[in-house]
This record gives structure tokens, C-alpha cells and sequence, in this order.
């Protein structure tokens, strides 16, 4: 018969922000050390009463400990501590850039599980694609993903809250918190915006997908789309190793203004544009962030790289050059904010490349953001999200969704 005894231990849970220490009391059989230091590879496994006199036995000069600033976040890490801790000498400085420079490049392993979380969370988009119609709630579509999600990837949480932003929602980047819980009414002639990533073994998937709610885009609809999709794949077809990622959210931003002068909204000299800045009236975030285990994930200014303090390129949360291994989103979006439009029509530098009569015409309009997870490679990149992009493609699935059939063919997606 089996041996059950109370076990207290200590269970690291992530949550959508934070990882927490949680203390679970339950009466279950122990596994022994032996299970632990094969399901997670390491060299040795011992109870936690025998910190102490294990790491004694050892005689170590030093113990590392965790401490440091998370430079996305401005969260301090807690490090870790125990009884008789004050017997050894601790340093508190040495781990945490180590560390943070680990988590950036991924091993083939983290690799695997990113690719899964990836493949997991299109297919839940997909799921909420086909399901969504006039008249549902924008939960109905979060509560979609999440139960997807879960109940056919087994991933429990997703790496963030969910931003299900429908009609002027989609303009608002981080809708869907506390004050704004995605809970609007869907209606015709919407864009819908939902940007949703499932977590797996605490490796998070952020993707964005922007389409109509009743499957058919407008011109105008359409025209903003594909200027988006056109600097996604841009910025897709210059991504490998060395390149300055601050230099692609540029080259987004500048597609940007050309496809918005070639719409009519803007006018004049896009050299001259870039000079003012106004990309980051209509993308006023970064192009994208690194990915692991948090969503905007550690180690994306490590020391000798500055935060470029400039609008639009003060919000990258990295300014690295890309290197092989590392994982990031790629999320350009245009977006309609009243008060930043308002700001630029009152600043005659920004004013004069400015069609305010057409530009009338896209007042409530929302946003548009396309948001893919990429692991950059020897040459160049993998794409890990797998949805429908193009206009055609999105339209022709959503069809096909709402008649009960669901046939997408990933790869068509990815001929940029
Ligand atoms: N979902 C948050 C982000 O796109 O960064
Ligand atoms: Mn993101
Ligand atoms: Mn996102």
C-alpha cells in the first residue's frame, strides 16, 4: 500500500504578471528526489529542511543569490533566503545579469515549448475567429481562448490578460484591465483586435489578430490593415542576427507613413515625417519585445545599452541587436487615438503633413495591430504563430468558420 503523508511544500505558480511563492498544504505521496532531478534535469535534489546543511557540507566561498532590477517592469526580484543563511557569504549581484542574459537566448528546449504555445494559442485565435458575431460580448471571446486553450493544450493561464478590444476598443493598447474588463458589445461593422497568448510551463505566447466582426472588411478597413501587414512583413524580411532592433521598429514606422500617404491621410515628404516623429502619433509603442518566460520578457537593457529617448522608440522594451536564439514579438499596429491626433494637429511641424478631411474619416475608427512571435535564426527568422493574414485569407477563413467548415493551410500565410 502506498505511503501517504501530509507534505508541506513549496510551489512556484505563475500568474499572468507576477510568479508567486504559494504554500500548499496537501496530503499526496512524495515523490522522491530522484523523480524531481529527472523531470527537471538537474544535478541534485534535496528536501528543503536540508538547505543548510547541504550547501555547509559543500563549503562553498560564496552563494549566489537572485537580486536584481527587472528594467521592463522596474519590479526587484526577491532573493532567495533561509535559515542559517547568515553562516555564508552571500552575493546578491553577480546572478541576476547572468541570469537575465540566459533567459534571453533560448535553448532548443525553451524553443519546443515556445513553438507549442505558439501552435496552441493560433489555434484558440482561430477558434474565436469562427465564433465571433454582432451582438456577443468581447469576454465571451476571452472566455473562448482561455477555455481552448486549457482544455485542449492544458495550459491553464495565458502570459497576460487578455485585450479582446472591439470598435473604438481596438485603439486603446492595454483594454481589457480591471477598469475596462472587456465587456462591450460586439457590433456590426466592427474591427475587432484581440491580442491573447496562452502560457505553458510558464513560457508565454502574446499574438494579436485584427479582424472584422462579420468577416468582411471595409476599403477603409482593409487599407489600414494591409499597411500594417505590409511593415509586419518588412520588418519579417530584414530580421537575422546583428540587426539593430531599434532600426526595425523605424523601418515599421516609415511603411507606415508611406502607406498612410499613399491612403490619403497624409501628405508631403516622408523623410521630413520621420524628422517630426510622426510614426508615433499612429504606433505610439514599441515594434515589439523579447519573449520567454515573461511576456515582455528580462535582459532587454543590459548594461551598455541605452534606452533611446525619443517618442515611439522610448517605449521599446529591448534596443538590442538581434542575435540567434533570441524570441520576440513583431507587432506593428496604426491605431486612431483622438488626443494624439489632436496633439499633432496642434503642432504645426506635424500639422502640415496632415489631411484633416481625410483624416475625419478614420476619427473612431480603432486600430489595427498584427502581433507574431518570431525566433530569429542563423539567416534570418522562424515564425512561430500560424493564423490567417492576409485580407484574403482572414476573410475566406471567417467564411468558412461561420459555415461550419475550418480549412487554413498555415504556410500560404507566410509567403511575405
Ligand atoms: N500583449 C501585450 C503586448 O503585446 O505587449
Ligand atoms: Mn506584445
Ligand atoms: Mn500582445
Amino acid at each position: 500500500m502506498s505511503r501517504r503523508i501530509q507534505l508541506f511544500c513549496c510551489r512556484v505558480e505563475k500568474k499572468p504578471r507576477d510568479t508567486v511563492l504559494i504554500l500548499v498544504s496537501c496530503f499526496a505521496r512524495i515523490h522522491p528526489p530522484e523523480f524531481f532531478k529527472k523531470k527537471y534535469a538537474v544535478d541534485e535534489v534535496h528536501y528543503v529542511n536540508e538547505i543548510s546543511s547541504v550547501l555547509s557540507s559543500k563549503k562553498p566561498a560564496v552563494l549566489l543569490t537572485l537580486r536584481g532590477v527587472n528594467t521592463d517592469s522596474g519590479n526587484v526580484s526577491k532573493e532567495a533566503s533561509f535559515e542559517g543563511i547568515s553562516q555564508f557569504n552571500v552575493n546578491n549581484k553577480i546572478l541576476h545579469p547572468e541570469i537575465a542574459e540566459c533567459r534571453v537566448i533560448k535553448t532548443d528546449m525553451e524553443l519546443e515549448v515556445l513553438r507549442y504555445t505558439n501552435k496552441i494559442s493560433s489555434e484558440a485565435h482561430k477558434e474565436v475567429m469562427k465564433a465571433v458575431k454582432a451582438g456577443i460580448k468581447e469576454y465571451e471571446m476571452e472566455s473562448l481562448f482561455q477555455h481552448y486553450c486549457y482544455a485542449r493544450g492544458g495550459m491553464r493561464h495565458t502570459s497576460y490578460t487578455c485585450i479582446c478590444g472591439s470598435g473604438e476598443n481596438s485603439s486603446v493598447l492595454h483594454y481589457g484591465h480591471a477598469g475596462a474588463p472587456n465587456d462591450r458589445t460586439i457590433e456590426d461593422g466592427d474591427l475587432c483586435l484581440f491580442d491573447m497568448g496562452g502560457e505553458y510551463y510558464c513560457y508565454g505566447s502574446d499574438i494579436t489578430c485584427t479582424f472584422p466582426a462579420n468577416g468582411k472588411f471595409t476599403p477603409d478597413q482593409r487599407a489600414i490593415y494591409e499597411a500594417v501587414l505590409k511593415s509586419s512583413w518588412a520588418v519579417m524580411k530584414a530580421v537575422k542576427p546583428g540587426v539593430a532592433w531599434p532600426d526595425m521598429h523605424r523601418l515599421a514606422d516609415r511603411v507606415h507613413l508611406e502607406e498612410l500617404t499613399k491612403i490619403g491621410i497624409l501628405k508631403g515628404n516622408v523623410d521630413d515625417m520621420v524628422k517630426v516623429h510622426l510614426g508615433a502619433i499612429f504606433m505610439p509603442h514599441g515594434l515589439g519585445h523579447l519573449l520567454g518566460i515573461d511576456v515582455h520578457d528580462v535582459g532587454g537593457y543590459p548594461e551598455g545599452v541605452e534606452r533611446i529617448d525619443l517618442p515611439g522608440l522610448r517605449s521599446l522594451r529591448t534596443a538590442r541587436s538581434l542575435e540567434q536564439g533570441m524570441v520576440l514579438t513583431i507587432e506593428p499596429g496604426i491605431y486612431f487615438i483622438d488626443h494624439l491626433l489632436d496633439q499633432a494637429l496642434h503642432d504645426p511641424a506635424q500639422s502640415c503633413f496632415i489631411n484633416n478631411d481625410v483624416l475625419q474619416r478614420f476619427r473612431g475608427f480603432g486600430g489595427v495591430r498584427i502581433e507574431d512571435d518570431i525566433a530569429v535564426t542563423a539567416s534570418g527568422m522562424e515564425l512561430l504563430t500560424c493564423v490567417p493574414r492576409t485580407v484574403e485569407e482572414i476573410e475566406a477563413f471567417m467564411a468558412e468558420g461561420q459555415s461550419g467548415a475550418k480549412s487554413f493551410d498555415c504556410l500560404s500565410s507566410q509567403k511575405q
